[in-house]
């Protein structure tokens, strides 16, 4: 059953047939079995859509959000999926919000570092402060998180840590010297943890999205996207955020555990590698 921790159902199936006696519950079992993803920046754009598709497919979701709290209310009241607030730059916020998340839902079995910012500019005139923005939250929150998880997925032998970078992490992008660096970041920090992992039962795997038909891209000046952009992409269209949201149920699944230090890419053809 999607989002259910199969062991578990098939215990649970036993024990009410009597075949095995009652047992002292689990932690999973005290918080009702779903599995729990906990999902950055999951309140709006891609992740919205991923939020969605996660409970959808049975998932307890909770959604991170830094700023906006209108979208995230408006997010809540459509889906009923719980919202946090904190900066996943802040290493002691993702410590605090990882903590309220799992005394609300239970222990994270699924985590999204989705959370993505950009500050685009030509290097010759990007400040330190937009440099340190975009690493920080692009690529140090993906330390900040993912370290808050990793024990307890190591303590109960599974885990799926799903990290969205990007097509320009992969071949770079003109004016984004920041986003690409940390977004490359992102991609050697998914190889190196899911080779010490592995054993584990703890996935790792990257998705590097295209042009994806959010706020973000929509604030690519109109006529650098239709001149520069969209003629690159061989599909000849943005991707929806339900397309990312896609690949990453595949990747949590309790079946794809034999997928581990992969990057994804769903770029529209515009990059192949
Ligand atoms: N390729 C080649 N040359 C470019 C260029 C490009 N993409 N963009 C600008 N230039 C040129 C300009 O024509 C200009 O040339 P001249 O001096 O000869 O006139 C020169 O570079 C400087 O231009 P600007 O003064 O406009 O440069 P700027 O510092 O203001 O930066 C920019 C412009 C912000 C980079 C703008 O071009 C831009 O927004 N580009 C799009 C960047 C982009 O794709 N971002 C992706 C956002 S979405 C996302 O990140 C999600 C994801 O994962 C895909």
């Amino acid at each position: 059953m999607p989002g259910l921790a199969p062991g578990i159902f098939i215990w649970k199936m036993l024990s009410k047939t009597g075949i095995i006696p009652a047992h002292k519950k689990t932690i999973r079992e005290e918080f009702d079995m779903a599995r729990v993803a906990l999902v950055t920046g999951g309140t709006r754009g891609i992740g919205a859509a991923i939020s969605k598709a996660l409970k959808a497919a049975g998932y307890k979701v909770a959604a991170s959000y830094a700023g906006n709290d209108a979208a995230a209310e408006t997010f809540k009241a459509e889906t009923g999926i719980p919202v946090y607030k904190w900066d996943v730059s802040s290493f002691d916020a993702c410590a605090a919000g990882v903590k309220k998340v799992e005394a609300d839902l239970g222990p994270v079995d699924v985590l999204v570092n989705n959370a993505g910012i950009t500050k685009d500019t030509a290097f010759h005139k990007m400040t330190l402060d937009q440099w340190n923005a975009v690493i920080n939250t692009n690529l140090g929150s993906l330390f900040n998180m993912t370290r808050q998880v990793i024990e307890g997925m190591r303590a109960r032998k599974f885990g799926r840590v799903i990290n969205i970078s990007s097509v320009n992490g992969q071949k770079g992008q003109f004016g984004q010297v920041n986003y690409s660096a940390a977004k490359a970041g992102d991609i050697g920090f998914t190889k190196s943890l899911a080779l010490e992992t592995a054993k584990g039962g703890i996935t790792v795997n990257v998705i590097c999205p295209g042009y994806i038909n959010t706020e973000m891209v929509q604030a690519v000046p109109k006529e650098v996207l239709d001149k520069n952009i969209l003629p690159q992409i061989p599909v000849n269209r943005l991707g929806e955020p339900e397309e990312i949201a896609r690949s990453v149920v595949f990747l949590a699944a309790d079946d794809a555990g034999f997928i581990t230090g992969s990057t994804l890419t769903v770029n529209g053809g515009q990059y192949m590698v």
